[in-house]
């Protein structure tokens, strides 16, 4: 675990959440969450060089030996509009109702800073033991829907599975899914979830076999026959969740960036083509990404897909308009035919040198009729 050294014999501070369970499973953490019963803003400054306090979150950020370290004051909160972000109720309340209300039982655990005391109100030690996840009261999907994926995560990244009766609320609410609901939260998990290594195929045929992408559309979504973590390896892409959510076609509703866009649309344009010679291939997806090749793979066809990566997207000509213009070829839409005539051909025979390319250039301007 990633102990720091505080030197505070304060009984009211706390590791939380992650931190601790990581640590029960023997794990590194990915970040320290600390609460203080009470004010964190005003406790919490001490323990180093203060890099950002939110007041009104009652949060603050305190470098500690090289280290960020994040405190927290114990709040309750409420949900004024299901599915959208909490408001805090209150700051400073007890330890324990910070922790009830909380995602899962194995998150809701805390372990006291200054004598390393493990403290579960809720049972999240069996549960880990027992590699269960289970919810700490029957609204918790309700309030926070992110926390289906977030269930999804934690089973592909820890093997952990739902519980009974938490798997029974989650199809109940996957049944009837309201969805005025804070999509960016959404987004992230879905990032977290499918853009990190690990049983990504298995946590996507749970998304997909188990209707957790009714979260995002209405629509009736089919496992595709593709293997979306084998492709997202042989290829490995920065934006790869968007591989596997883009199965699920439309994904306005999470707020797209302008790359993601662009992914979804060059993917569709590409599907709405019969692509057959290898020149078709490589037009339809010179100017894409990665991303959106995997898309075409996942969607419409792998093998295309594979063979655009694998033999055509590394060819490039070598001559350019200048080199027309230096053959005496006056600039005109005859250029790009004449460029699409040597790149046909250099992609079945890559081995060609621009003195062939610009003989091959020289050979469509004088066999013109
Ligand atoms: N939490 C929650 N509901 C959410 C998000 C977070 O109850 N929708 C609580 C959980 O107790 C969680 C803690 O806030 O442990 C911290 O959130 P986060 O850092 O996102 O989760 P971690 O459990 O630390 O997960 P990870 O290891 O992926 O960072």
């Amino acid at each position: 675990m990633n102990i720091i050294n505080l030197n505070d014999n304060s009984d009211k501070l706390y590791y939380v959440g992650g931190v601790v369970r990581d640590f029960l499973l023997g794990k590194e953490s990915r970040d320290i969450d600390i609460v203080y019963e009470g004010n964190a803003v005003d406790y919490c400054r001490k323990f180093g060089e203060v890099i950002r306090e939110n007041p009104e979150f009652g949060t603050i950020r305190v470098k500690i030996d090289g280290q960020e370290v994040d405190f927290a004051s114990t709040r309750c909160e409420t949900y004024p509009k299901p599915g959208h972000l909490p408001a805090a109720a209150k700051f400073g309340c007890s330890l324990k109702e910070d922790v009830l209300r909380r995602d899962f039982t194995v998150n809701a655990l805390a372990m006291r800073v200054s004598d390393g005391e493990i403290i579960d109100y809720a049972g999240g030690r069996q549960d880990l033991e027992n590699k269960k996840l289970r919810v700490l009261h029957d609204r918790s999907f309700i309030d926070d829907p992110a926390r289906i994926i977030r269930g999804l995560k934690f089973s592909a990244r820890f093997g952990f599975e739902l519980e009974e009766h938490t798997k029974a609320l989650q199809d109940e609410y996957l049944a009837n899914v309201n969805r005025d609901m804070c999509y960016k939260r959404i987004k992230k998990e879905l990032e977290e979830i499918f853009g990190s290594e690990g049983r990504m195929q298995n946590a996507f045929e749970k998304f997909i076999n188990q209707n957790i992408y009714k979260l995002i559309t209405p629509d009736e979504v089919k496992l595709p026959d593709v293997n979306i973590e084998k492709l997202t390896c042989d290829y490995p892409c920065p934006l790869s969740w968007i591989v596997y959510a883009g199965v699920l076609g439309d994904l306005s509703i999470l707020g797209l960036t302008r790359a993601e866009k662009k992914i979804l649309d060059d993917a569709a344009a590409a599907e709405k083509l019969n692509l057959k010679t290898d020149l078709e291939i490589y037009k339809a997806f010179e100017n894409a990404s990665v991303e959106a090749v995997l898309l075409y793979a996942a969607r419409k066809d792998e093998k295309i897909a594979r063979h655009y990566l694998d033999n055509l997207r590394g060819i490039k000509l070598e001559i350019n308009g200048n080199d027309l213009k230096n053959l005496n070829i006056k600039p005109s839409a005859h250029y790009g035919e004449i460029f699409d005539f040597v790149l046909g051909k250099k992609l079945s025979n890559p081995a060609l040198t621009k003195p062939d390319e610009l003989e091959l250039a020289k050979s469509q301007v004088f066999s013109g009729p």
